[in-house]
């Protein structure tokens, strides 16, 4: 983990190492983003982040967008995989009222020190390159009862959108860095085993989108082996 002073001139340095499009990709999502922001997008993020309590993990935090959302008393462990994401993110978590913590790595890579009580993943999980290894990973870091907060674009439950994003798909994956248009990732979390729905509203926002609180079930309990006479 970096202290906030020592990350800006951290993740500048990495940025080098970036591919050309990485930092153009940085460095425009959120002007790309700011319309759909203050539509309704930035509405939602606040009603979810509202609900991070306890220790929080943010995963694929990007530039930071959710980091003026959360309440000043928290404390936020982020991590993502891109330097130029990061710098911005630096930024932000400098101005924020909670503590951000930043560390440099993908979901396949991070090593948690403890579970946490709120996982936050906003518009990540269209990226992520295998979307059940990543949910068995947010399992795994999730401490039984806990919620994790999901906002996310998802295939469209209507057939001939969904037929289109399935067009659009391989186009839409090169320019958006991996982004799967037509994840159909509502429904990969309502029938995981491990986690239970709270709460999932859809909304539209030029693409079909889902904002979820799911909770970690607990573990199974172990039936006592019976001794074999
Ligand atoms: C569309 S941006 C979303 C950023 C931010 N979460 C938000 O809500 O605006 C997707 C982010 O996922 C990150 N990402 C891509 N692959 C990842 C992975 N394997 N693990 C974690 N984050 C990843 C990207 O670097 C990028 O910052």
């Amino acid at each position: 983990m970096l202290e906030k002073d020592a990350i800006q001139h951290h993740f500048d340095g990495h940025c080098a190492g970036e591919s050309w499009y990485g930092r153009l990709f940085a460095r425009i999502y959120d002007p790309l983003l700011a319309a759909a922001e203050r539509d309704s997008l930035g509405w939602h993020r606040r009603h979810l982040l509202n609900q991070a309590e306890g220790r929080i993990l943010e995963v694929g935090c990007g530039t930071g967008v959710n980091f003026g959302f959360y309440h000043p008393d928290r404390k936020v462990d982020a991590f993502d995989p891109s330097p130029a994401m990061l710098a911005q993110a630096a930024e932000k978590a400098r101005l924020a009222p909670a503590q951000i913590q930043l560390e440099h790595c993908g979901i396949d890579e991070y090593q948690p020190a403890h579970t946490y009580d709120t996982i936050v993943a906003t518009l990540v999980l269209c990226t992520v390159p295998d979307l059940e290894r990543s949910l068995a990973r947010l399992q795994d870091w999730l401490r039984p009862g806990g919620r994790l907060l999901i906002l996310e674009h998802i295939r469209s439950h209507k057939k001939r959108t969904a037929l289109w994003q399935g067009m659009l798909r391989p186009a839409w994956a090169c320019v958006g860095q991996g982004c799967q248009l037509n994840r159909a990732t509502d429904q990969h979390l309502l029938q995981h085993a491990a986690f239970q729905q709270q709460e999932l509203v859809y909304f539209q926002n030029s693409l079909p989108f889902m904002r979820g609180v799911f909770l970690r079930r607990p573990e199974p309990k172990q039936e006592p082996r019976l001794p074999i006479l």
